[in-house]
């Protein structure tokens, strides 16, 4: 298998969490005999510094012509005073416009071995798989008209909430093929009792729903879906909001996974699928090697698993990881326990590649035998 891959390191932690990323895939495309291209680009305020614009050209056509792209994390304090349209997320914003990919796919699973982590208790985490489908080009983040009116002094601003049916139908149509593929069952997420939009998304879900028989679909107010995640996450399968909401409850959720530090994310369904770790640059910890990679290289397994269908190789990086938390290695955030070994972000990707070459080896001798 032969894959081209942009890399967009990004700001913050974003470089050290994906050369730990790079660094795992490469070993794989060593262990199964694929040729990986790498190729990295500026994005982001690392891309402002660079060339003046978040989202430089060179990067954009690169990215169109990839066949995935893997990005670390956006945004630096430096441009907190920048108007919204030249700051560094507009940059990431952009990028996922004219990528295309309308569903973000955040996978939140309760590790058995880092239940203890959880600041909730290990018995409400315990089995916990969620996978959250949000909308990613819609909703406020792009709706219009949007602005800040200056008037006499004083001054007011507003966004527009807005979706179309279109938009609402296919992103519902990837929730409910993904539900197929686990447990059957979709919730989807919104404001109905409030929101014009939330009622259009609600019926129009519904609709979509009566094409997938055999998935069960609930309903939640956003308010309440934010209580349930956190007293009673197993409840759920897959969870479908609005893009907002979405980049909300998403967070909400990574502290069942122990750690934001340890959630990948996919955006598939336009030209170039973009994976990227939840977490955002942490410019506090940037260049400490302490970061957490295990986001970035679980949004590396995601990447073969959706783009190149090889789902193979995407679960040896899963075992790899089980492997290697059961060994107690931990980075800062995932630590607790007196039978930690605490390492840093390029150790945590070194121990990840050697475990994927002990999952080959059992591999080999499984089928030897
Ligand atoms: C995320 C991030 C982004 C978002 C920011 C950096 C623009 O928080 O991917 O969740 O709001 O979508
Ligand atoms: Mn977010």
């Amino acid at each position: 298998m032969q894959l081209r891959i942009v890399i967009l390191p990004g700001d913050g932690v974003g470089p050290e969490v994906t050369e730990q990323a790079v660094r795992v895939l490469q070993e794989l495309a060593d262990i199964h005999g694929h040729v990986f291209h790498f190729e990295e680009h500026a994005v982001g305020g690392d891309a402002i510094r660079e060339t003046g614009s978040p989202l430089p050209r060179a990067t954009l056509e690169a990215c169109l012509d990839a066949d995935a792209v893997l990005l670390g994390a956006i945004g630096s304090p430096e441009f907190d005073h920048l108007p919204i349209n030249q700051r560094p997320e507009a940059g990431l914003l952009s990028l996922r416009r004219s990528l295309g990919g309308f569903a973000n796919l955040r996978p939140v699973i309760s590790h058995a071995v880092l239940a203890e982590v959880s600041p909730l208790r290990p018995h409400i985490v315990a089995g916990t798989d969620i996978l959250f489908v949000r909308e990613l080009l819609g909703g406020l983040y792009s709706g219009e008209p949007r602005g800040i009116i200056a008037q006499n002094g004083s001054s007011s601003a507003y966004n527009t909430m807005r979706y179309s049916v279109a938009e609402i139908e296919r992103v519902a149509r990837i929730a409910f093929e993904s539900a197929m593929q686990r447990r059957g069952k979709v919730t989807s997420v919104d404001k109905a009792n409030v929101l014009e939009t939330s009622q259009l998304w609600r019926t129009t879900v519904s609709r979509v729903a009566a094409e997938y028989p055999e998935v069960a679909l609930d309903h939640l107010y956003v308010d309440a879906a934010a209580m349930h995640i956190i007293t009673n996450p197993s409840r759920f399968d897959v969870i479908l909001t609005e893009n907002l909401f979405g980049d909300i409850l998403s967070d909400e959720a990574a502290v069942i996974a122990g750690s934001l530090g340890m959630l990948a994310s996919g955006t598939v369904g336009g030209l170039v699928d973009l994976f990227e770790p939840v977490h955002g640059s942490a410019p506090d910890i940037a260049g400490k090697d302490c970061a957490n990679p295990l986001g970035a290289i679980c949004s590396a397994a995601m990447l073969l698993r959706h783009t190149a269908r090889a789902e193979n190789e995407a679960s040896d990086i899963d075992a790899a990881i089980n492997l290697t938390l059961e060994a107690g290695y931990r980075t800062a955030d995932i630590a607790r326990g007196p039978g930690d070994y605490v390492i840093g972000c390029a150790d945590m990707g070194q121990r990840i590649t050697e475990a994927l070459a002990e999952v080959a080896d059992m591999r080999y001798a499984y089928h030897a035998v």
